[in-house]
């Protein structure tokens, strides 16, 4: 089977990211003929406005994936960008998609609420400054010609900065957690590029004529939203693309430092870069179970993400019952605890770091390894547009 799949170059990789998706990866590229790309025109559908990271992200995004196991001799990798002719289908399924699709996307729909949700609180602004404006203008000594439209102008400028000052942190802030946005919802993300998300991808992947796509769950409504493109496509203009597959695996939950997902923007993360002192200090400050105050209290290792840890990365299945025991039976403290899931961590990552220092010397083969692989997928692209063409007669 052929299989594609991206990942947005967001910065390094994190447990997370390999449970979640790299090892899976890793495991596919065996048995099939797999494709994998850095999707950085993605990047660009939400922070195109600071790019200057860009090309660092995308760096380290190659040493990861390679550190991590994907091997070019079995896998093309690449980057999207390299290949143009993702933009040109991209055009292409931009044409026979309707808005309607894409506006029912969750992704988008979050989007959509928020801004709906912010444009509310512009509009609560206005309504409380109104009576202000009408007594402020109504004060001033000189002729207004056009008194409404100045009113308006006004409350407009009022509301908007009122909004502004409230990212900016000069309003209680509380307000924006209540409502649960983000300045990026707000100002950055109501773009076509961004509505069109589901569109490149598809472009991404169908330009492979792709089978399976690897993927978290949620990235199913993008894959549906793909299956639906292409049959648009062969309906309109004959059989030319398959309908691919999402191929979903059970992953284990790796838990961030402090029980919650794990994330980069939650500050909970440990990478693949980290040092081993960085790991230890991250290990040590981890959340473990709130009751157990004192270490002969017993603690609960099924809600501690600690013992979560022990889980995936102290391989002695004894020794990790014997944790457990003595966990809940108050034998074993969290600090004795920390130790011991800090060195079958260091076990687990010190490999993956040393592969990522080589790499990191070794710029040249990096380029190499994707040079070739954009290569190598824009010999298919390339022919998968030509297809295209001729079919839409072009
Ligand atoms: N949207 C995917 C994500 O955020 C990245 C991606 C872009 C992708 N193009 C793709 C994944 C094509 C699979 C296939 O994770």
């Amino acid at each position: 089977m052929r299989i594609v799949s991206g990942m947005r170059p967001t910065g390094k990789l994190h447990l997370g990211h390999y449970f979640g998706v790299i090892r899976n990866w890793v495991r596919l590229q065996k048995e099939h003929e797999a494709f994998f790309f850095i999707a950085d025109w993605h990047a660009l559908t939400t922070a195109y406005k600071d790019t200057k990271n860009l090309k660092s992200h995308i760096r380290e995004l190659m040493i990861d994936w390679l550190a991590l196991g994907l091997d070019p001799q079995k896998s093309t990798l690449f980057i999207q960008s390299k290949v143009k002719e993702h933009t040109e289908l991209h055009l292409v399924f931009s044409m026979i998609t309707p808005k309607s699709w894409l506006e029912w996307n969750p992704t988008y729909k979050d989007m959509k609420y928020n801004l709906l949700k912010l444009q509310d609180l512009e509009l609560q602004f206005r309504g409380a400054l109104r009576d202000h404006v009408k007594e402020f203008l109504g004060s001033i000594p000189y002729r207004i010609e056009d008194f409404e439209r100045l009113e308006e102008h006004l409350l407009e400028a009022i509301a908007e900065a009122m909004v502004e000052a409230v990212f900016e942190g000069e309003i209680d802030k509380g307000i924006l957690k209540e409502l649960n946005v983000s300045k990026r919802d707000f100002y950055e993300t109501d773009t076509y590029g961004f509505l069109g998300y589901p569109v490149l991808q598809a472009a991404d992947i169908l330009i492979y004529k792709g089978e399976g796509v690897p993927v978290g769950e949620d990235q199913l409504p993008h894959i549906e939203l793909t299956r639906e493109i292409a049959r648009r496509f062969n309906h309109l203009y004959g059989d030319t693309f398959p309908e691919p597959q999402a191929l979903l695996t059970e992953t284990p939950k790796v838990p961030g430092t402090d029980g919650r997902k794990m994330s980069k923007s939650y500050g909970n993360a440990i990478f693949f870069s980290d040092s081993s002192q960085e790991v230890q200090q991250k290990i040590m400050k981890m959340f473990t179970d709130p009751q157990k105050l004192r270490k002969n209290d017993p603690g609960r290792p099924d809600i501690c993400p600690v013992f979560a840890y022990h889980k995936l990365f102290t391989g002695d299945s004894q020794l990790v019952n014997q944790i457990k025991e003595d966990c809940s039976n108050g034998k074993l403290g969290c600090v004795d605890c920390k130790k011991i899931v800090f060195n079958s961590l260091e076990e687990f990552i010190a490999p993956f770091r040393t592969q990522r220092e080589n790499l990191e010397k070794n710029t040249d083969t990096l380029m190499d390894i994707f040079h070739e692989g954009s290569e190598k997928a824009g010999e298919i692209a390339s022919q998968t547009v030509g297809e295209v063409r001729e079919a839409l007669n072009i």
